[in-house]
């Protein structure tokens, strides 16, 4: 039984200290491994890797909740959530990057939301980095602006009001100039093969709020 599953990544338990993440649909984790391995080595908080072969990664088992979780429940406030997710931008955009000799070449996450920070006892933990690669560091802050904002303007779903906050923290937080990077994460965004088709049509006004709160 799966500890978590997500639209095409299970995760399960092997013990105490290891979790396995296995994608559904094959592919391959080596990518992510390395990156995750290098910035681990500098410093960032990302869980240790122990194996990738193909689509499985074995990695350090986090206790503690996710972001979104402490949220929810009330033990993380707005405020205090938009600085750390801002701060942990500003950390991973201080690492050299690994390959590219761009001197504006940095590494990105290119998804980092509250579902992929968990609070563990080590502190807060990035995890999920099968987007990750290098490029300008305003793409990644621009990505988790707009990510914030596809559930703000979702009038169906509860966390909106939260998100809008989180969004204007967030924004209030992080330095650079995500609204220089908005086009390039919405075409991103728009050719996300895990975007359902309604969410694909919020993303105009999702960016317009992301304009309107910077
Ligand atoms: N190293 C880990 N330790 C404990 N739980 C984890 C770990 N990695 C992922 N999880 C759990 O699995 C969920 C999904 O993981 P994630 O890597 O974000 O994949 P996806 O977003 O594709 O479902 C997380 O929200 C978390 O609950
Ligand atoms: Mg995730």
């Amino acid at each position: 039984v799966p500890l978590a599953s997500g639209r095409d990544a299970d995760v399960f338990a092997i013990d105490a200290q290891r979790v396995l993440r296995r994608y559904r649909d094959g592919g391959d984790v080596a990518g992510e491994a390395a990156i995750m391995g290098y910035v681990a080595e500098l410093g960032f908080p990302v869980p240790i890797v122990y194996e990738a072969t193909r689509a499985d990664l074995v990695m350090e088992r986090l206790d503690g909740p996710t972001m979104t979780q402490a949220l929810v429940v009330g033990d993380l406030d707005v405020q205090t959530g938009g600085a750390l997710l801002a701060d942990l931008h500003r950390r991973l955009h201080e690492l050299p990057p690994r390959l590219s000799s761009d001197p504006g070449d940095r590494i990105l996450h290119l998804d980092l939301h509250p579902f992929n920070v968990m609070l563990s006892r080590r502190g807060p933990v990035v995890i999920d980095w099968r987007n990750a690669t290098e490029g300008p560091a305003d793409l990644d802050l621009a990505l988790s602006a707009l990510i914030l904002a596809e559930v703000a303007v979702e009038d169906a779903n509860d966390m909106a009001p939260a998100a809008n906050l989180l969004l204007t923290a967030f924004l209030e937080h992080s330095g650079g100039d995500p609204l220089r990077m908005m086009d390039r994460a919405l075409a991103m965004r728009r050719t996300d093969p895990n975007l359902a088709g309604a969410e694909i049509d919020r993303l105009p006004s999702a960016a317009g709020l992301v304009r309107r709160s910077r």
